[in-house]
């Protein structure tokens, strides 16, 4: 069977878009692929967190990952800190990257280019830790939103590296990337990516969101004056992010719903999103609440990381041994 390998970093409430563009896909695969999922907490770190708000959103990342499908019985579910190898390989792969490969990274970019102040080494060097969470579980696959995938392309140079330099080591993954919904758009700006961070809460749904609370961001989504109901990215970014998002969740084509509306005004196509989000939304809130009312997170997670160590130490101990850092007695 071959293997996946993902994780989300909870720096807030997971979205929409972490839905559509990742979590839902892991859950479509834990059947066909020995999946390997974890909670990126180390990542969460490269940016100022309140202790108190961190450690809530990292419970409720456990506990919405299995409202969202993911069986622990088939899926390995597992929180980063809990295997030591990640911090160990990380630091070992940022002695393999270069400053340059660093350097053109386009999230680290952005937030530089932003001006944002006292951005951190972490911060930084967090491709490299990316590159040690995949390499250290040899997956053939990593199924990621589009944004990640400079990362996974990163990881491949590096193992591809590694390899060339010290030996066969680490296999060399691949990303995978959904055709629809790899890139859910803000629903306030349509040429920018739903994202956590959202500053204003308006453009972006998170899966814990009131029902009601999620409807109304969806009727309020910027469109424009095109007012015609048709598949136009270009011109009509808002609303091809809309039939984009009912179209992930329904399994119906893009073409299709735009069909169905062609001839209705953006009103009604609107309610139609909000319908299929909402029943979305309302069935992983019910299961999240029974998860939590039923304290298994504590033993999925302990489960998940003996497992996940078993795969990780025995990746590093091989590296240690190719860079010599062993001494031999
Ligand atoms: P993160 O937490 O930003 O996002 C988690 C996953 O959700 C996808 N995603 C989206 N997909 C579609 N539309 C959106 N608006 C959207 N926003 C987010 C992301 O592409 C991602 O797949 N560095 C990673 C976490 C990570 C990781 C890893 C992932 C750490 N180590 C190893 C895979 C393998 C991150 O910050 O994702």
């Amino acid at each position: 069977m071959k293997r996946m390998l993902s994780g989300i970093k909870p720096t807030g409430q997971l979205t929409l878009g972490n839905y559509i563009g990742a979590l839902r896909n892991f859950v479509k695969y834990q059947d066909e692929y020995e999946m390997v999922v974890f909670i990126a907490n180390l990542h969460c770190i490269t940016q100022p967190q309140d202790p108190a708000d961190l450690s809530k959103n990292l419970t409720d990342a456990v506990a919405l990952y299995m409202a969202c499908g993911l069986d622990p019985e088939k899926a390995t579910i597992f929180l980063q800190t809990d295997v030591k190898a990640h911090a160990e390989l990380g630091y070992i792969m940022a002695c393999n990257t270069y400053l340059g490969e660093l350097n053109r990274m386009t999230q680290f970019k952005d937030k530089s280019a932003k001006g944002e102040k006292n951005l951190t080494a972490g911060l930084y060097t967090y491709p490299c830790l990316m590159a040690a969470d995949i390499l250290l579980y040899n997956p053939d696959y990593v199924p990621v939103g589009d944004d990640q995938k400079q990362h996974v392309e990163l990881t491949r140079d590096i193992a591809n590296r590694f390899n060339n330099k010290y030996g066969e080591t680490f296999t060399v993954p691949e990303p995978l990337i959904a055709k629809v919904g790899a890139r859910i758009m803000s629903l306030q700006d349509p040429t920018k990516k739903m994202s956590k961070s959202d500053e204003t809460n308006k453009g972006c749904i998170y899966l814990l969101d009131d029902l009601k609370v999620a409807r109304k961001k969806i009727m309020s989504a910027v469109t424009d004056s095109v007012g015609k109901i048709q598949l136009d990215k270009e011109n009509q970014p808002g609303l091809y992010n809309l039939i984009e998002i009912a179209s992930s969740l329904s399994g119906r084509s893009m073409e299709e719903i735009a069909d169905e509306f062609k001839d209705e005004g953006y009103g009604k196509l609107k309610g139609y999103v909000a319908d299929v989000v909402c029943a979305e939304l309302e069935r992983i809130q019910t299961r999240y609440h029974e998860i939590l009312d039923s304290h298994i997170l504590e033993k999925v997670l302990a489960d998940g990381a003996a497992k996940a160590r078993a795969i990780a130490d025995k990746t590093l101990a091989d590296v240690e041994t190719k860079l010599g850092l062993e001494i031999k007695y």
